[in-house]
């Protein structure tokens, strides 16, 4: 029989993300996505979707070039952040504590093997709603949004990493992520991608592979939607925007989600999701999918175009000017 399984991560957390174009990020968020700023400090500021019971999940930090700052899990209690710290630092991939930041506690940051930053923190503030934001249900944090794309909650990232199966096995073995669908390499030393979650959520972190030299990369960022229905009309709110379309509204295989994806003025990649399988069988192992047969998967939907898989930022090809 073996060992427990280790459970000290609760959830995917709250997110940090630069831009060279703070102010239009957040129109992006605010306007587009249906989001609301809830705290601002010097040339930073905190968002909120309507469903996140945190009191913030997005942090948008001005900044010369766009890209992942951080990306956090909550634990389930202190001793598991406690447990989680020990193991990094047993393990040779110490941090450092962070001093708490607008209702998120005390958390401790550390890099993935590709050097993406991530914290884990326990303590956090609740989302409290102003009086006019205030829910009929008391089981609801907000009010209803219903503002552009209506996004519910924080969802899933994707990085990029140059060595997705040294990431896949860093958070298996140290943090007890349970990885859903896996892609190999076709040199079969690799995988190509991996899907991972915490939880019976198909997926919260994603890696996908690396195609340029860079490292630390952020492929994109998700944020739920309650329907398909929900990803058309995020779609029409992008159009009306004048922001492209990159890929969809249509149907990932892996997992299964349903998907929009746009570049948030910074050039940050943002999709709209929606689904996704949930894998309630505690003992469930991953499926593997050969190159060949997911350069043959069966599914539905237009193709994702090449620029998909190579753009991330920060971008190295663009210059980008802080506005
Ligand atoms: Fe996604």
């Amino acid at each position: 029989m073996n060992d427990d399984p280790v459970r000290d991560l609760a959830h995917l957390g709250r997110h940090a993300l630069r831009t060279p174009d703070p102010d239009g990020t957040v129109r992006y968020f605010v306007d587009l996505l249906g989001m609301d700023v809830v705290a601002e400090e010097d040339d930073t500021r905190y968002l909120h979707a309507y469903g996140d019971y945190e009191a913030w999940s997005l942090k948008v930090v001005a900044a010369d070039r766009a890209g992942p700052a951080w990306v956090s899990w909550r634990t389930v209690t202190p001793p598991a952040l406690q447990r989680r710290v020990r193991w990094l630092e047993d393990h040779g991939h110490a941090g450092r504590w962070r001093p708490p930041d607008q209702g998120m506690g005390s958390s401790y940051e550390f890099a993935d093997p590709d050097g993406h930053l991530f914290r884990l923190y326990y303590d956090t503030d609740r989302y409290v709603a102003p009086d006019s934001r205030r829910p009929v249900l008391p089981t609801n944090v907000s009010a209803y949004a219903g503002r552009g794309a209506n996004v519910r909650r924080l969802d899933h990232v994707n990085l990029l990493s140059r060595e997705v199966r040294a990431c896949r096995t860093f958070w298996e073995e140290g943090f007890g992520l349970r990885t859903f669908e896996i892609v190999r390499h076709p040199d079969e030393h690799d995988e190509a991608a991996a899907w991972m979650s915490s939880s019976i959520q198909g997926h919260e972190l994603i890696y996908t592979q690396e195609h340029t030299r860079s490292q630390g990369r952020l492929h994109h960022l998700a944020y739920l939607v309650d329907s398909r229905e929900d990803v058309l009309r995020a779609a029409e709110v992008m159009a009306d925007a004048r922001i492209a379309i990159e890929a969809g509204p249509s149907r990932h295989t892996a997992i299964q989600g349903f998907y929009l994806y746009t570049r948030e003025p910074g050039g940050n990649r943002v999709e709209v999701a929606h689904g996704g399988y949930l894998v309630l069988a505690p003992d469930s192992e991953p499926y593997v999918w050969s190159a060949e047969d997911w350069a043959a998967k069966p599914s539905w939907g237009a193709p994702l175009p090449p620029e998909f898989h190579i753009y991330g930022t920060p971008d190295p090809d663009r210059q980008e000017t802080r506005q």
